[in-house]
């Protein structure tokens, strides 16, 4: 076991003996803030002493004097308002670094009760071409469900494609009146929003162009199609197949995958049951010739109630989730479902989980809104193209890419050209997706192409080339192949060759090592935080560490036994970057 896993179950076990009542699973270590204080610290004690009214340093001294850590740290501090604060050993650390060299673990372990948690995220709508506030929703959403899944969690990954709705009304006049065959062909996505756009603008009675038979043609379309006229039914599915393949060709090129793509139209047979059943058990009633659910508990939506059914009689977008919701519980019995979408679906997804916990107050399961801020021009306005476009993902990462062939062909101009190509894909889209993993997701951010492409600083590029330089070494001195394949929960590594015994002296090589520790500690924070953005800075940190030991503690050129001793250093902390990055969907290479 882990360190920092034995420390949680003693300091778990001392805590039990002082509160026998207390809820233990709050009861975490976490890395030490500051490497100054300790390795390790935890803020749970000063919680559980509020809520009793206790003296927390009290608390905290009492937890200590129960508490036997001995073997793996120095004595246990209690530090500030109640925190305590561990530092490990040296022979703990060196022992811990020795099994991770053996392969046995890369810092850390499988969860030991694992929890099924479904990701919903990406979701374009269908029709309209996948734009940067769906990248982030992509990013994202990957990195938490790689994360969990390395973790030992079963992850079900699903996307909730915005297949259904008043949209299709107009979509079905725009391909029967104006579409463009040969538009369609080149590029289906733009020729659909291009119809989009006229009908809708001519439905719009607030605008110039409104003409009111459009506007019933639109209507009756939709009717139609809901009613299951065939030929209507013909066009949507059509509409669907052409945007998915657009959709597929983007995630292929990320390297993102989902287990399941139920698009919102799956659940429309059930939305009138359910509304239906909200009715009957009082949850649900008419206002104003709507159907709608009141939060008279809740202060902060008393004055939102949520409306589940129009008065002309349609259903909408809670109306859908709602049963979404329901055939999720049904189908895989999740501990837990992630929402991950921009920042002004707050108010749906507060009153989608209050109308939830009305109809199913018995569920446990948990159900969190990962909201994320908006991507920003340098500017400081919304990202938009220079003619004022908003910005489709796939012109941005084909602008990714050729930036970085540029960047990769001034630095290394004897490649040859495919190789060039090679790299600069594998830059230029982790570039992008580290520019969105990297800030606090509830804050916007700027984008700026020298900033995320920069080779030094915190961004993809320093990380990749940080791992390509560690590399380098392994080649230069004619050690051979070290890193592993990255590993799966279930074997976590399988190199069997840095077996050599370790010595840690110098400060940086000490310094390097602790860092080293903390990336399993890393990893829960961000499955239990939603946070990709811990881990990002935790790897910066790391290659500054590598680099502070690699200038000052010779590698190749030290004697036999201390060179093979910070070869293993070099190894690990190869491992850890490359298996880091492959959490964040973000590939390495060997030599750059
Ligand atoms: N299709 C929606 C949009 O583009 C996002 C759907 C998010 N998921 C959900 N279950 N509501 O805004």
């Amino acid at each position: 076991m882990l360190p920092h896993k034995i420390i949680e179950q003693r300091l778990q076990q001392a805590v039990g003996a002082v509160l026998p009542d207390a809820d233990l699973a709050n009861v975490l270590v976490r890395p030490c803030p500051d490497p100054k204080f300790g390795d390790y610290q935890t803020n749970a004690l000063m919680a559980l002493a509020k809520a009793r009214k206790l003296n927390p340093r009290q608390l905290a001294a009492d937890v200590v004097a129960k508490l036997d850590v001995a073997d793996s740290c120095q004595p246990v501090e209690v530090a500030g308002a109640g925190f305590l604060n561990f530092r490990l050993k040296p022979e703990a650390l060196v022992q811990t670094l020795q099994s991770a060299a053996r392969g046995e673990h890369l810092f850390f372990e499988p969860v030991l009760r694992p929890r099924t948690v479904v990701v919903d995220f990406s979701s374009p709508n269908v029709a309209k071409p996948m734009h940067v506030g769906h990248i982030r929703s992509t990013i994202l959403g990957d990195s938490l469900a790689r994360t969990l899944r390395l973790l030992g969690h079963r992850v079900i990954t699903d996307n909730h494609l915005g297949d259904w709705g008043t949209q299709f009304g107009m979509l079905l006049v725009g391909w029967k009146t104006l579409l463009a065959a040969a538009s369609l062909q080149a590029d289906p996505l733009a020729e659909m929003e291009r119809l989009y756009q006229t009908v809708s603008a001519q439905c719009d009675p607030e605008k110039p162009a409104f003409n009111q038979a459009m506007l019933d043609r639109a209507r009756s379309e939709l009717v139609k199609l809901q009613a299951g006229d065939p030929e209507n039914l013909a066009i949507w599915r059509e509409m669907i197949a052409l945007s998915r393949a657009q959709f597929d060709t983007i995630y292929r090129r990320l390297g993102v995958k989902f287990d399941h793509t139920l698009g919102e139209s799956f659940y429309h047979p059930r939305l009138q049951p359910l509304v239906q059943e909200l009715r009957a058990k009082g949850i649900a009633r008419e206002s104003e010739g709507a159907m709608a659910v009141f939060f008279e508990d809740l202060p902060q939506l008393k004055e939102q109630p949520a409306l589940i059914q129009k008065s002309d009689g349609a259903f909408n977008y809670t109306t859908t989730d709602l049963a979404t919701l329901a055939h999720r519980l049904e189908t895989w019995h999740p501990d837990e479902i992630i929402y991950v979408t921009d920042a002004r679906q707050q108010l749906h997804f507060q009153q989608l989980f209050a109308v939830f916990r009305q109809w199913h107050p018995e569920a446990g399961v948990k159900l969190a809104h990962v909201w994320f801020g908006s991507i920003l021009g340098e500017d400081g306005k919304p990202f938009k193209t220079r003619s004022g476009d908003t910005v489709k993902l796939s012109d941005l990462l084909d602008e990714a890419e050729e930036r970085a062939f540029e960047v990769v062909s001034a630095k290394s101009p004897e490649l040859p050209e495919p190789a060039r190509r090679e790299i600069a894909r594998i830059v230029g889209l982790g570039a992008v997706k580290y520019a969105d993993l990297l800030p606090n997701r509830q804050s916007d951010y700027i984008f700026s192409w020298d900033k995320l492409l920069a080779l030094n600083g915190n961004t993809a590029p320093y990380l990749q080339y940080a791992y390509a330089r560690i590399r380098s070494i392994f080649r230069k001195g004619n050690v051979g192949q070290r890193v592993s394949p990255v590993p799966s929960p279930q074997s976590p590594t399988t190199n069997h060759q840095s077996s050599a015994p370790l010595h840690l002296a110098a400060p940086e090589e000490l310094a390097l090592a602790r860092r080293l520790l903390n990336f399993g500690l890393v990893l829960e924070a961000v499955a239990d935080d939603y946070r990709p953005n811990f881990l990002c800075n935790y790897l910066y940190d790391l290659a500054g560490c590598f680099t502070a030991f690699y200038e000052n503690c010779p590698v190749l050129k030290s004697e036999a036994r201390q060179r093979a001793s910070r070869l293993v250093l070099c190894d690990l902390t190869a491992r850890v970057l490359k298996q880091g990055l492959d959490v964040l969907g973000i590939e390495t290479l060997e030599q750059m």
